[in-house]
């Protein structure tokens, strides 16, 4: 399912939640893809995803382990099936896994392990990219002037805007590391074996790099970026995130002529890890789809 075709099925409607049911259910449609499952299941696949950002009434808290036990419900049919039907390099994510041999014992991969290697990938596809789309959106109906200039030439201007999206709406708000030599760091020691957390949201709104940090500028110059991560673990999600963000924002602009929020049935990620909008109703004023026009 492409955005166009999504769009075509939720602008009738009038109003719906820009976070999940068009930028969440397009990038979960193309995980069921990635991931060589049915289309229908991309629904089920949101909301698995989405359990990693939500209030679990059962436990008081966000359930991460019973979040994980469903995602490796979604995730073991397709690796065991691909195992059987013999992985020909037509399904990379999970073929290149199942033909991979670990380098010092040159075996092959169990389908747990094979399983555990995926989930972030399936969470990173699924999960992150409509929260910057849909902060974008918002972002640029509270900014009308911005808007207009963007829209003046949406094929270049909306790849610039992204970048300002993803500084300000990015989703991943910190990663961990363990120290292996000591280190000073602003003046602070650091000590071999001590944990430090570091946050790309502080970095994203760091004074010293950006001017007016925490102000929406769509085309402000951006040299560098660590919403990404840095180093060697840097987000193997990256260039998909932009092409999505690319995408769901461009397109939803090109159709929607005028648009508003109904934040008072918004709903905010409880997480502490995943920032963003879970639920951000729309409300659809003009729009045009070939064929199928309201004034
Ligand atoms: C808004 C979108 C996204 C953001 C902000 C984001 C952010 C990040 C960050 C900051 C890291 C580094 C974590 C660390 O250093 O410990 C990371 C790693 C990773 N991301 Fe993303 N990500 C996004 C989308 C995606 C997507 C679409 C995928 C799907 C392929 C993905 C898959 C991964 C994986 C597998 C890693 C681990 C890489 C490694 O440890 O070598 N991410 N991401």
């Amino acid at each position: 399912m492409c955005a166009i075709s999504r769009l075509r099925e939720l602008l009738p409607r009038g109003k719906f939640d820009l976070a999940g049911d068009y930028g969440g259910y397009v990038c979960s449609a193309v995980t069921c893809k990635l991931f060589g499952m049915d289309e229908s299941q991309a629904p089920a696949a949101l909301e698995a995803v989405n359990a990693l950002a939500s209030f679990s009434p059962e436990i008081d808290a966000v359930d991460i382990p019973g979040a994980y036990v469903k995602l490796r419900d979604f995730l073991m049919p397709s690796i065991s099936r691909r195992r059987a039907e013999g992985a020909d390099g037509s399904l990379p994510l999970i073929d290149g896994l199942l033909n991979h041999r670990t380098s010092g014992e040159g075996r092959a991969l169990s389908d747990d392990e094979i399983c555990d290697q995926l989930i972030c990938a399936f969470v990173g596809v699924t999960e992150q990219p409509p929260k910057p789309a849909a902060i974008g959106l918002l972002l640029l109906a509270q900014h009308p002037d911005q808007l207009a200039q963007v829209r003046a030439d949406l094929d270049t201007n909306v790849a610039i805007a992204t970048e300002e999206i993803l500084r300000l709406g990015t989703t991943a708000q910190w990663a961990v590391r363990t120290a292996h030599k000591e280190a000073t760091i602003a003046g602070q020691l650091i000590r071999p074996g001590q944990r430090v957390l570091f946050s790309m949201f502080s970095a994203a709104r760091d004074e010293r790099e950006f001017e007016n940090p925490e102000e929406f500028i769509w085309n402000r110059p951006i040299e560098r970026t660590l919403v990404f991560g840095y180093g060697q673990h840097f987000c193997i999600g990256s260039h998909l995130t932009r092409l999505f963000v690319r995408t769901l924002v461009r397109e939803f602009l090109a159709h929607v002529r005028s648009y508003e929020f109904d934040m008072a049935e918004a709903e905010h990620s409880i997480s502490y890890f995943h920032w963003g909008w879970m639920k951000l109703p729309v409300v659809i004023g003009d729009y045009s789809l070939a064929g199928q026009d309201r004034a």
